[in-house]
């Protein structure tokens, strides 16, 4: 075992290509310094909950925008410095940092927000794991606040996961509803635009609030953002170009900058892994490819049967068509016939509609409105964003959906002739 571990790459005292590999993780928040094209939002959100730092009321806020856009990373990083700078002004201020992915309940939210007002306190009183609800979790909140802070900052990520919105409202009414006399700041983050659209109709007046959209970073912002982890590598090992490679390439995707930094970090342990001494823009496309597999697969991995379907079916029309861009009804036409070959109900051509629209807005796909008028002959063409490769690939890991046809099988069943855009007799 011994020789082993020490002819392991991996288990060397100098890791050749890795410095500081953790400024390139994940949960990784950087320093100030490291944070880099987001000077607006960072104003925005701080004038929106900054009045808490002069011992006024903030304004509750909701930031939307796609996956990797900055919007937890600025978002805590204001929510900091409000509460540093609240602080020098005498001001008792909490941060409170909820992901409702994982507390997607009211009570679990509530629950948490509880725990970690507890934590940062000396309250004394016994705040029970289980079997108690909601009610007597707001409770808890209210004492806290009212005998600790004066102000709280409650930033609750990934909103449109929660069951309800019931929190919202408690949240914004508990002054009003003398529950407590702290100022309670809400900062929603959501990456849904459907949640938007609801959002009005969840809600009453009673939450008031400013909504804020970031956009996706531009190759010069991406290459900035990594040009300031560059030494998350040892000095020389990044080959010239690498970044800029990089940048380009996550660019041109979705200009989500989490995704540029994985493929940095998995290009770094691609040449780790191969021996290399440094890093170059062929583990960069290398990497890409491995992020954009993952990607899809944790995109699809939380998808509906049917939205798997319905990628599959375009996907299948695309291996075996002649056009990259097909619309709805075709698309709905084939999917009709793979819910056939895997015995699942298809669901409705709208439901299918909504299905797409739904991967259209978390990037899988892209959908355009094309053709005539308003009212007469316009429709929507689908396209995918990713290699219908990785799709296939994706939705065949589902273990209902093992049965389809394989990216080779599909392939191998398309007809050589200029018909090419028929239906597959297995399909319909
Ligand atoms: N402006 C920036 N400067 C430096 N690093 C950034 C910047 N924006 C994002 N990052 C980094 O990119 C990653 C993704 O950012 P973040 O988690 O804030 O995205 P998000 O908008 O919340 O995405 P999602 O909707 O998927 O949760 C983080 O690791 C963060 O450190
Ligand atoms: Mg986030």
């Amino acid at each position: 075992m011994a020789e082993q571990t020490s002819g392991d790459p991996l288990f060397q005292s100098h890791d050749p290509i890795f410095n500081r590999k953790e400024l390139l993780h994940v949960g990784h928040v950087p320093d100030e310094d490291r944070i880099v094209g987001r000077d607006d939002e960072i104003q925005s959100v701080a004038a929106e909950v900054g009045a808490i730092t002069r011992g006024d009321p903030p304004n509750n806020v909701m930031i939307y925008g796609k996956t990797g856009t900055g919007k937890s990373l600025i978002s805590r990083h204001v929510a900091t410095r409000a509460q540093n700078a609240a602080r020098s002004n005498e001001i008792d201020c909490a941060v409170l940092y909820v992901d409702c992915s994982e507390a997607n309940t009211e009570t679990r939210a509530t629950r948490q927000l509880a725990l970690r007002l507890k934590e940062q306190t000396e309250y004394q009183q016994n705040i029970p794991l289980r079997g108690v609800g909601t009610m007597e979790y707001y409770q808890h909140i209210w004492r806290i606040l009212e005998d600790c802070f004066d102000a709280v900052i409650v930033i609750l990520d990934e909103i449109d996961k929660l069951d309800n919105s019931n929190i919202l409202m408690q949240l914004s009414r508990a002054r009003e509803a003398q529950k407590t006399d702290t100022y309670i700041g809400v900062i929603g983050i959501s990456n849904k635009v459907q949640y938007r659209e609801t959002l009005d109709e969840r809600i009453d007046s009673s939450f008031g609030h400013r909504e804020l959209f970031f956009h996706p970073y531009d190759a010069s912002q991406l290459r900035e953002i990594m040009r300031n982890r560059e030494d998350a590598f040892q000095p020389d090992v990044l080959e010239d170009g690498t970044i800029e490679l990089c940048a380009a390439l996550a660019a041109k995707k979705h200009g989500d900058a989490r995704k540029a930094i994985e493929i940095l970090k998995e290009a770094g342990e691609l040449a780790r892994r191969t021996g290399s001494e440094t890093v170059s823009e062929a583990h960069i496309q290398q990497a890409q490819e491995v992020a954009e597999i993952n990607r899809i697969e944790e995109l699809t991995s939380g998808a509906t049967v049917h939205a798997k379907l319905a990628l599959y079916a375009l996907a299948s029309r695309i291996i075996t068509g002649s056009r990259e861009t097909y619309k709805t009804r075709e698309i709905y036409e084939r999917y009709v016939g793979i819910c056939e070959l895997v015995a699942n109900d298809p669901i409705t051509e709208n439901g299918l509609y909504r299905q797409l629209k739904e991967q259209a807005f978390l990037g899988v796909i892209e959908s355009e409105k094309t053709g005539g008028g308003r009212s007469q002959g316009s429709y929507l063409l689908h396209r995918l964003v990713t290699d219908p490769k990785h799709i296939v690939k994706a939705v065949r890991r589902d273990s209902s959906l093992e049965e389809l046809p394989t990216y080779d099988q599909l392939r191998d069943t398309t007809p050589s002739t200029t018909n090419r855009d028929l239906e597959l007799d297995s399909f319909s």
